[in-house]
């Protein structure tokens, strides 16, 4: 899966979306994201992947909180869909999978966030996350200006 995860971080990245890292986004720095990811999914974090024609379009992550009063709580992570692909429901198809993968591990608040004023924003209202707020001046944006964050929550 790796290679396609990683084509599919870059044309993200490379197009835009604030994921945590700046374009452009080389191919081999994608590689080695993806490679320190899966070390991760063997501690714990899952990972949701969506293909068709042996291609990867889109995928998700849910790192499941390790601490002691936080077992119920996961945080939504790294959503993308290939530019290509999108507003044909990949996400929602994800998101929904991965919304009954922490029901069954016990995991019954999800938190996000994401770029303010960004497409996703409004994709997570429309999949009935609630928006807690904003955070100014919270990361980069993948071509390097300052921008606000906002929170979701969604309880299952
Ligand atoms: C956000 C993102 C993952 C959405 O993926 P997608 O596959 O296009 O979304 P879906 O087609 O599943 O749409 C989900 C819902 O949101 C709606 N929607 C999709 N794009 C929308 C948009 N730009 N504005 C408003 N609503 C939108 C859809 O109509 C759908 O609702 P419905 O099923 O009731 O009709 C995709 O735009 C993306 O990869 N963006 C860049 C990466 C990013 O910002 N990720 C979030 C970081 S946490």
């Amino acid at each position: 899966l790796i290679p396609g995860l990683a084509r599919l971080f870059q044309s993200v990245v490379n197009s835009g979306a604030s994921l945590n890292f700046l374009a452009p986004l080389s191919l081999d720095r994608s590689l080695a994201y993806w490679d320190a990811t899966f070390d991760e999914v063997d501690s714990g974090l899952r990972l949701y992947v969506f293909g068709a024609d042996g291609e990867v379009l889109g995928t998700a992550q849910l790192a499941p909180c390790m601490k002691e009063n936080g077992r119920h709580r996961g945080e939504v992570q790294k959503v993308m869909v290939h530019p290509n692909a999108r507003a044909r429901g990949i996400a929602r198809s994800i998101l929904t999978e991965l919304e009954t993968d922490a029901v069954h591990l016990g995991i019954t608040t999800l938190v996000l966030d994401t770029e303010a004023g960004s497409d996703a924003e409004s994709v997570y209202r429309r999949l009935g996350w609630i928006k807690a707020g904003n955070i100014p001046n919270f990361a980069l944006s993948a071509t390097g200006h300052m921008i606000a964050t906002t929170y979701f929550y969604k309880l299952l």
